[in-house]
């Protein structure tokens, strides 16, 4: 088969690394790829967002299959746009995947499915939003309703942080469109828990349980990001909550968007906070997370090819899903300044070295080639993920192999999984 993965981040590189194992695969192409998702793909000089030349490049390679990584060309239809043209596409509609793209109709659909999640109201005007929480006078969270890649959450513990942030995203427009309204929601607690489901209609198959780190520095301190590290499996959340999970939060949710004539057909991913009234949704992603797609692939021992054509032929309740029990740990390093203005062009050293430390695979996100030379691209640079059989185990490769790489500026965080290792009272 000839497939085709668009997007160019860790995520992307992680689904080319493991499709390229399928003895199905004829052929992988990417757009528009990083150098090593080059290692395992054709890369395209095509951009994720140009939903209409990847159309036409599908349709005139005759690729079989698309799998769609990043949420924007999913929420813009790209899927729409395929199955239009005759080409099998894995990700959601554009209807789907407004779960992830606009907060509120995810929000609205889980007050009526009545799913656990924070309480919440929105808001389009600044004045409106201003009086409210100068009346609730407790910690909020804002949110941007719109696609802001994980950086449209502000945590506010005082009132003035909420005020200063909901002017920040409606009057100084911080992410244009996305923030146009806003999101004021309740400040949950507990350990976070990213769920994961491979979703063919109405079934639903919750894959092996991740924990993300989003805030920037260790301890969870500083502004939030699109994930600084992430490990699998997680301690924090029990069978029985994984059962509660599936039962409260997926089937609701995928009857309330039955109901509203939406078939959903791809990876859903519930952003938990495992609060001591139950797992309760922060949010709801239409794709693979990044960076849990690094630790979870690395531990999925079956085919991914064939999982996902059994998504879109309706055959996900007839195929086993497998799993390495091994743990796994992936550590993302950084450009100096994300997720604020970051500095590209920097030489990236070491990454073989890195890769000869046993069970480590480095999944590049923002590198490019200037010559020859491999150089910073992006925030989040790559992905140092380790397989040990222990999380202890596995951080320490993770850990050893990022000490082999370099670049100027280069940041991680060291506390990836290690709060689970060592925890500290909440
Ligand atoms: P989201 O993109 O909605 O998952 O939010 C990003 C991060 O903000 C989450 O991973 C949490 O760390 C934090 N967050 C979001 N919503 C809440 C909430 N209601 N209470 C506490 N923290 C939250
Ligand atoms: N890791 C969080 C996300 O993919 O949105």
């Amino acid at each position: 088969m000839k497939v085709l993965i668009v997007g160019s981040g860790g995520r992307e590189h992680a689904i080319a690394w493991k499709l390229s194992s399928s003895p199905k695969l004829t052929k992988l192409y990417c757009a528009p790829g990083n150098p090593g998702i080059g290692e395992h793909a054709e890369n395209v000089a095509i951009e994720a967002e140009d939903n209409d030349r990847i159309v036409a490049f599908a349709r005139e390679k005759k690729v079989d299959l698309v799998v769609v990584g990043p949420e924007d060309p999913l929420a813009a239809g790209l899927v729409d746009q395929l199955s239009n043209a005759g080409i099998r596409a894995f990700g959601p509609t554009k209807a789907a995947a407004q779960l992830e793209a606009d907060k509120w109709f995810a929000k609205a659909m889980m007050r009526h499915q009545a799913v656990p999640t924070a309480e919440a109201r929105v808001f389009s005007d600044i004045h409106a939003a201003v009086e409210y929480i100068n009346t609730r006078d407790e910690p909020c969270v804002i949110k941007a309703v719109g696609l802001a890649k994980g950086k449209g959450v502000t945590v506010c513990h005082r009132t003035k942080d909420a005020v200063e942030a909901a002017g920040k995203m409606l009057n100084d427009r911080a992410f244009g469109d996305a923030s146009s309204r806003i999101v004021v929601e309740e400040l949950l607690h507990g350990p976070e828990c990213s769920i994961l489901a491979f979703v063919s209609g109405r079934t639903v198959y919750l894959m092996e349980s991740a924990q993300d780190h989003k805030p920037i520095d260790d301890g969870d301190s500083g502004p939030m990001t699109g994930g600084m590290g992430a490990y699998s499996p997680t301690p924090v959340i029990t069978e029985a909550m994984l059962q509660q999970v599936q039962r409260d939060i997926f089937v609701p949710m995928l009857d309330g968007l039955a109901r509203e004539g939406i078939e959903y057909r791809g990876v859903l991913y519930a952003g938990l906070m495992l609060t001591v009234n139950g797992p309760k949704v922060l949010e709801f992603n239409c794709r693979f997370g990044d960076p849990e797609t690094q630790p979870l692939l690395m531990r999925l021992k079956s085919d991914l090819l064939d999982v996902m054509l059994a998504v879109i032929d309706d055959r996900l309740d007839q195929i086993e899903v497998e799993w390495d029990a091994r743990p796994t740990v992936s550590v993302v390093a950084s450009s100096k300044g994300y997720p604020g203005a970051y500095q590209i062009g920097e030489r990236i050293a070491g990454i073989s070295a890195a890769e000869e430390v046993a069970g480590v695979k480095v999944f590049h996100s923002g590198t490019t080639l200037h010559g020859n030379d491999l150089v910073t691209a992006g925030g989040r640079v790559l992905a140092v993920t380790a397989i040990g059989d222990t999380i202890a185990d596995a951080c320490a490769r993770a850990y050893e192999a990022m000490g082999k790489i370099h670049f100027a500026g280069m940041h991680y965080r060291r506390d990836i999984a290690r709060q689970v290792l060592h925890p500290v009272s909440r």
